[in-house]
């Protein structure tokens, strides 16, 4: 069979490398992929947006399976024109990607089904929502409701910060349409954990957890970026943990969709909390998250192809069940110097092969183009070094050992990722729910 896999970053990658692992799987296109993906696929110059240039291919090419990787497309409705032309993708209809692409529709399913989710107003007028902050208390998070390039969130400390948010929004329309409504919500603390499950609608299969880093610099300080780095399992997250979001969150959004005659297809990311009053959704996301996905897939032992497939025909019940490694993983992201702000490209990158014949360790690109034999740096988030190791000081030995092979100019990363899961796993600093079982999880 053949794949189109729709996305160029390091998530991209990564379902492309499992997937091309597959037998069912006989050429894999990425569209438009990257340097990485166009040494086991073949990269397409087709941009994820052009979703009726993508279903022209696919339909040209008797493409068997379509795997999305971004929200964009999935939210622009991807899975509904191939769907109206008879071709098999995996992802979330329209209509069911609004779980992402608006997050008061997301907030109304999750109150109307008792989701534990932080409390929140939805406003579409800047002075009641300003008068809604005059009168509450600080810090504050600030929403804009569409899509927003991960920009459109905004934790205010104070109340000046909560009101340039709203004026971002509704003023200067920074947003666009996406800032047209706001939600306003409280601020939740606690240890955040990203679980991912394989849904057809009506079977829900869960991945194991993985933990992400959204600040620049270590000790979590700076700005935000796309993410920095993940781990999995994650040692807050014992069993009892596990089932809650599995059985009070993510079985229940399903379950509610299809109530509203929406059935939810492809992979629901559950953005949880664990705070001290129990765990509350800060978000769903209808994809793969990124980097997650480079911590969460080298740890699958099942095959990709066929879950995906389970997935776009609506048989995932008929599947095994999902079987995992129970190493850990570390995925440390290399970015480019200067990234989240302005940064150059070009630079080649050395060392990728070398890396690669280790065995556990996979290098992931993300923005990468390969130019003749040489591959260079073409974004902020460049590679992610993904190590397995028994325990995750192993794994994390590994990526950083991996990653010192490895050099481009301004090449920057972080020296913390997963240092906290060994603390956990060590019995040290386990944090307030006190757990470092681990399980196979
Ligand atoms: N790592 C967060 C996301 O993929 O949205």
């Amino acid at each position: 069979m053949k794949i189109l896999v729709v996305g160029s970053g390091g998530r991209e990658h990564t379902l492309t490398w499992k997937l091309s692992q597959s037998p069912l799987v006989e050429k894999i296109y990425c569209a438009p992929g990257n340097g990485g993906t166009a040494k086991i696929a073949e990269n397409l110059h087709i941009s994820v947006d052009d979703i009726e240039a993508l279903a022209d291919f696919a339909e040209g090419e008797s493409i068997g399976l379509t795997v999305v990787g971004p929200e964009a497309p999935l939210v622009a409705g991807i899975v509904d024109l191939f769907e109206k032309r008879r071709l098999r993708i995996f992802g979330p209809r329209g209509k069911a990607a609004q779980m992402e692409g608006s997050k008061s529709f997301a907030k109304n399913i999750m109150q109307k089904y008792g989701i534990p989710t932080g409390y929140a107003e939805i406003f579409t007028d800047f002075k009641e929502a300003v008068n809604y902050v005059n009168n509450h208390e600080v810090p504050l998070v600030v929403k804009a409701d569409g899509l927003a390039a991960g920009k459109g969130v905004i934790i205010a400390e104070n109340r000046e910060e909560a009101k340039e948010a709203l004026e971002d929004c509704f003023v200067s329309k920074r947003f666009r349409s996406a800032g047209k409504k706001v939600i306003i919500e409280e601020y939740l603390e606690g240890e955040e954990v990203s679980l991912l499950a394989f849904t057809d609608g009506e079977t829900v299969l869960p991945m194991v957890p993985a933990q992400d880093y959204k600040r620049i610099y270590d000790g979590d300080l700076g700005p935000n970026t796309g993410g920095m780095g993940s781990y999995s399992p994650v040692p807050v997250v014992t069993k009892d943990i596990y089932d809650m979001i599995v059985n009070e969150v993510l079985k229940p959004v399903i379950k509610g969709l299809a109530n509203e005659g929406i059935e939810y297809r492809g992979v629901l990311y559950g953005g949880i909390i664990l705070t001290k009053d129990g765990l509350k959704v800060l978000e769903f996301n209808c994809r793969f998250g990124d980097p997650e996905t480079q911590a969460i897939l080298p740890r699958l032992e099942s095959d990709l192809a066929e879950i995906m497939l389970a997935v776009a025909d609506g048989c995932l019940g008929q599947h095994e069940g999902l079987k995992w490694s129970p190493k850990s993983c570390v995925a440390v992201v290399l970015a480019s110097d200067g990234y989240p702000g302005k940064y150059e490209k070009g630079f080649e990158i050395k060392g990728t092969e070398d890396v690669g014949l280790s065995e556990d360790i996979v290098v992931f690109h993300a923005g990468t183009v390969l130019d003749g034999k040489k591959i260079a740096t073409a974004g902020g988030r460049v590679l992610s070094v993904s190590a397995l190791g028994n325990d995750f000081k192993d794994a994390r030995e590994r990526a950083y050992e991996a990653i010192r092979k490895i050099s481009f100019e301004g090449m920057y990363y972080r020296k913390d990722i997963a240092l906290r899961a060994v603390k956990s796993q060590s019995g040290v600093g386990s944090g307030e729910l006190g757990v470092s079982s681990l399980g196979s999880f």
